[in-house]
Order: C-alpha cells, then sequence, then structure tokens
C-alpha cells in the first residue's frame, strides 16, 4: 500500500482553550524508525488526558475542577499528567486503532496488515516496570488524532474481534486505567465497589471489569444516565451525590458502607465516598474531574485501618490482558458518538459536555 507523504490531522499548537487544536491537511507523515511500525489511523478515542494536557490543567498553579477551557495561570514547567512539559506542535489522542501498513528496520514482519490497539504506556523496553521511565502516546510523542501514526512495535497488540474500528477505540485508556485501580485494590468476588464517576469512561470500564471480577457494583452516576449505567453492569445505581450516601446504601444494599471506592471525581464530595468506607476498606483513585484539593480528616483514615492507592503506570501486563478480555467478549464497548476527525473541535466540546455514557472517538 502506497502511503501519501502528507496527511490530515487535528495539531495542538500550546496551552489553551479549542482554538489551539488546529486542522491541517499538509502534515508530514511519520515513517517508522527501528523496532516500530506505521498504523493507518481507523478510529482515535476521545480523552481527559488530552483535554487537561491542552488546557494545562495538571499544572499545580490550577485547583479547580476539569473545565476543558483555558486556565489564566499555568505554570509551563509542570503542565502535564507527568510533571514534566510537553513540546509543541503536538499530536494528541492516546486510543488509536487501525492497521499497521508499514514496518521500520527489525520489526516482525507478522504485524504488517493486522488490526491493533495501541497500549499507550510508552516504556524504556530494556526496564518496563520502571515507572520512572514511562510516557504516554499523544503526550510525549505524537498520537492517533491523524491519518497515520507511529509507536513502538511493543505498544500494539493485535486483536481478534467483530468490534469495529470506533468501537475499540473506547478501550485502550480507560480500561487498563481501571483495571490498575483494581489491580492496585486487590478487587475480589468478596468485594462491593462503590464507582463514582460511573457513566464515564474509565467509569464505565470500572463496572464491567470489577463484575468481571465477581464484585458487587455500587454506581454513582446523574439519573438521566441510570438506565445505560444498569446496563453496563451495575448491581446498584444511585445520584451523583446522594445527600446522605450511607444512608442511601443502606436502603439499597442493607449495608451502609462498601469494602472499596474507585474513583475518578474527587472535588467536594470526596469526603462523603471516603466514610462509608467499611474498616480495612480500600480506596483507589485515578482521576479528580470534580477538582483535585481534598480534605482528608486523618482519624478516619488512620481509625478504620484504610489504605489510599494512587494509580496512573500500569504494569505492562494490564494491556496485554485487555486484549484478551475484549477478544473474549468480557467487556463490551460504550460507544457514545463517533465524528470525522475533521469535526474535532464539536467532538471535544461534545466530550466536555459530559451527556454521554461511555467514550467519543473520531475518525480520520
Ligand atoms: N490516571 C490515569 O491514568 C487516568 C486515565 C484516564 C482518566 N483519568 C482521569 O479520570 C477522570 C475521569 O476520566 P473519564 O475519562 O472517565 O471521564 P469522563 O468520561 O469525562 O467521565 C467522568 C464522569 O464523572 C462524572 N462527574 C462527577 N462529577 C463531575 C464534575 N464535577 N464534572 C464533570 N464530571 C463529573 C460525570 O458523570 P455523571 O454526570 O454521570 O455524574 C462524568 O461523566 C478524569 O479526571 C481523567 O483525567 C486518569
Amino acid at each position: 500500500m502506497s502511503v501519501p507523504a502528507t496527511m490530515k490531522a487535528i495539531v495542538l499548537e500550546g496551552h489553551g482553550g479549542l482554538d489551539k487544536l488546529v486542522w491541517r491537511e499538509d502534515w508530514p507523515t511519520p515513517r517508522p524508525g527501528p523496532g516500530e511500525v506505521l498504523i493507518k489511523v481507523g478510529a482515535c478515542g476521545l480523552n481527559n488526558t488530552d483535554v487537561n494536557t491542552r488546557s494545562g490543567w495538571y499544572s499545580k498553579a490550577v485547583s479547580a475542577a476539569t473545565t476543558g477551557g483555558a486556565y489564566e495561570v499555568v505554570d509551563e514547567s509542570d503542565p502535564t499528567w507527568g510533571g514534566r512539559p510537553i513540546t509543541f506542535p503536538r499530536i494528541q489522542g492516546g486510543d488509536a486503532v487501525g492497521t499497521v501498513v508499514d514496518l521500520g528496520e527489525g520489526t516482525l514482519s507478522e504485524l504488517m496488515g493486522k488490526r491493533v490497539m495501541v497500549d499507550g504506556w510508552l516504556r524504556d523496553w530494556s526496564d518496563p516496570d520502571n515507572r520512572d521511565k514511562s510516557g504516554y502516546f499523544g503526550s510525549e510523542c505524537n498520537g492517533g488524532f491523524a491519518e497515520y501514526t507511529v509507536v513502538d512495535a511493543r505498544n500494539v497488540g493485535v486483536v481478534r474481534s467483530e468490534l469495529s474500528d470506533a468501537e475499540l477505540a473506547t478501550f485502550s485508556c480507560s480500561y487498563t486505567t481501571g483495571e490498575g485501580m483494581l489491580s492496585r485494590a486487590n478487587v475480589t468476588a468478596e468485594d462491593t465497589v462503590l464507582v463514582t464517576g460511573a457513566s464515564g469512561g474509565v467509569g464505565s470500564a470500572l463496572i464491567q471489569l470489577a463484575k468481571r471480577r465477581g464484585a458487587r457494583v455500587v454506581a454513582l452516576a446523574t439519573p438521566t444516565k441510570h438506565e445505560d449505567v444498569r446496563a453496563l453492569g451495575a448491581d446498584v445505581v444511585l445520584e451523583r451525590a446522594p445527600a446522605d450516601l450511607g444512608a442511601s446504601l443502606k436502603s439499597a444494599t442493607g449495608r451502609d458502607t462498601v469494602s472499596v471506592v474507585a474513583d475518578v471525581v474527587g472535588g467536594s464530595y470526596w469526603g462523603a465516598v471516603i466514610d462509608v468506607l467499611e474498616r480495612g476498606g480500600r480506596y483507589a483513585c485515578s482521576g479528580a474531574i470534580a477538582g483535585p484539593i481534598v480534605e482528608l480528616d486523618l482519624r478516619t483514615f488512620y481509625l478504620r485501618d484504610l489504605t489510599l492507592c494512587g494509580s496512573t503506570v500500569v504494569a505492562p501486563h494490564i494491556f496485554r490482558d485487555l486484549v484478551g478480555y475484549i477478544e473474549r467478549g468480557e467487556v463490551r464497548p460504550a460507544l457514545a458518538a463517533t465524528y470525522p476527525l475533521k469535526e474535532f473541535h464539536a467532538a471535544q466540546t461534545a466530550f466536555i459536555e459530559k451527556k454521554h455514557t461511555g467514550n467519543i472517538v473520531v475518525v480520520p
């Protein structure tokens, strides 16, 4: 297959609002280096990581909830998930799915022509478990909001599935994040897991992945999304922030506590989800969409023998495990909408409005 010299892409030109994301029809098509594959992108999922990197929300200078807009003050030394500045121009998009159409020197030839999903975690492959030597596809290198992208061959998984590229593009970031949280909190069939932000990308992953482990799931979500969230497998669905969470749990489950909280929301309601953890309970967190600064009563933490775990960089096996779950139909996609890549601003505006359940995807 012949690969054109230039391609269409959405290029991020700096920190700020949506206007920093520019549609280009003349961007140089990347060439695969040694050990890399060139992927013709079939679809790429949206993520808050892209929104937060664009806006600069990861900077410690920002303490507000994620809004998707530009912030007045962003410390240019720490505005990404990894704490290091990124370089512009940058093509974002961590959740690329497509077909391998070219190989760099020394890359395994059996990958040619295969449909693959990208594992976003860029690793030092001589030391793959070292979390300090990691980066993210679409952040520390160019990603999938383009017609073509390149990545190390060890970062792709061949997926044998009936699902469309757009459906597959809902999985990688959210589901590896969700599985990382559940692994760190050692969730088993003995657990009742409270999932915040349950209608979102990571939340809809957490529901399915916790059910896959046999756990009971209580989901918090806006009432208009309750039917969707129930269809994903949640046993109990409560509103986003019940006034008395313990009482709501008691009337829905017979108990006013849970053994695990899997949280991506944080913000002003955070104390309420900590308060319903049983003695010895575990709290896992991968996000703070409602605000990163929370108040903790240390007495609750130590007197109740709680464990709090942060989770971002996941072990390499988690992506490979996820590919198996998809191929065996143990998780299913929650594809809310598909937009042409050229209509990226409309896609990210809808993503930020959060009227959807699951994830939104763009196709070049
Ligand atoms: N650490 C990592 O590796 C990693 C990876 C992926 C994502 N994340 C982070 O995890 C968080 C969630 O990601 P996601 O992709 O699941 O997000 P998402 O798809 O945008 O969903 C988040 C959900 O949270 C709920 N929510 C509750 N309070 C909210 C508030 N104040 N503002 C907006 N939404 C609120 C909304 O559902 P309801 O309307 O139903 O309440 C929303 O759908 C983000 O902060 C993201 O940056 C981290």
